[in-house]
């Protein structure tokens, strides 16, 4: 079974590519992350996590999901990380949570796709996301061919950077860069509430029409992307950037 996290489509587009060639379900987090609830599952196929990159490990919302759900039937499992450019020693986290699961890791494989932090980074435009996209149809494919013939993903090695980048570099980027405080809308919003229902958290209430940010962010970057008027920016860091949701939605 495929199970996945995902805030502005590039996971769903590889957990339902993976799905589509294995001939096997596909399972959205989104709703058991945001009642705070674990999910009971039951697969005779491997189980396969999809979700993306986050300082280089996977999101700690999905981990603490994987961590709170039940798994029954199946017991190897696969990790694949989507990400804009690295995954640094992500693999590393996944096989600490697997020994904590009971699950045999099967390993883990990054497949790059656009990049969505914009917060930081400038993501793509139209036609090079498409590009980047397509490009990562193969590397999806191979995961598929390996997941099929029951053979782990290939083993690959971090170097020290790598390590630092995952292990003190993520703890200091969940302790002071993640914050929902420089999240402000402005006088283009429309009262829609999308960004409200896209949040994973249930983190955004709409106060007299208009989004108000609690503290409960993991800056995931579904609200700012998925905003259709282009009515919220995340300080001066937004101001200017191109919008990015997976085109493949
Ligand atoms: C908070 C945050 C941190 C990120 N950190 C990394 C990272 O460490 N390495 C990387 O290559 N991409 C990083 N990215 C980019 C995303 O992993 C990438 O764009 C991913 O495919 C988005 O997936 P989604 O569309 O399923 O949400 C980060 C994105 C966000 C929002």
């Amino acid at each position: 079974m495929i199970v996945y996290f995902t805030a502005t489509g590039n996971s769903r587009y590889c957990a339902q590519l993976l799905a589509e060639l294995l001939g096997d379900e596909c399972i959205d987090s989104f709703q058991f992350i945001r009642d705070r609830i674990g999910a009971e599952l039951a697969s005779e196929k491997p189980w396969v996590f999809v979700a993306p990159t986050y300082s280089w490990q996977l999101p700690h919302v999905f981990m603490e999901f994987i961590r709170q759900s039940s798994f029954s039937g199946n017991k190897n499992a696969y990790f694949v990380m989507t990400c804009g450019n690295d995954i640094g020693k992500g693999f590393s986290q996944n096989e600490k949570l697997c020994q904590e699961k009971g699950f045999c890791c099967h390993g883990t494989w990054p497949v790059v796709m656009p990049e969505n932090y914009i917060a930081m980074f400038t993501p793509p435009g139209p036609k090079e996301a498409l590009e980047i996209i397509e490009a990562a149809g193969p590397v999806v494919g191979q995961c598929a061919a390996w997941i099929q013939q029951g053979q782990p993903f290939p083993t690959r090695k971090a170097s020290l950077l790598d390590g630092l980048k995952s292990g003190i570099v993520n703890h200091l980027f969940y302790r002071f860069q993640i914050q929902a405080k420089p999240f402000r809308v402005s006088g283009a919003c429309v009262s829609c509430g999308k960004c409200e229902k896209l949040c994973p958290l249930g983190n955004i209430q709409l106060v007299e029409g208009k989004p108000v940010w609690g503290q409960d962010c993991t800056h995931c970057m579904a609200c700012i992307c998925g905003c259709p008027v282009n009515a919220i920016e995340y300080g001066k860091a937004s101001r200017g950037k191109p919008r990015y949701q997976c085109p493949k939605l």
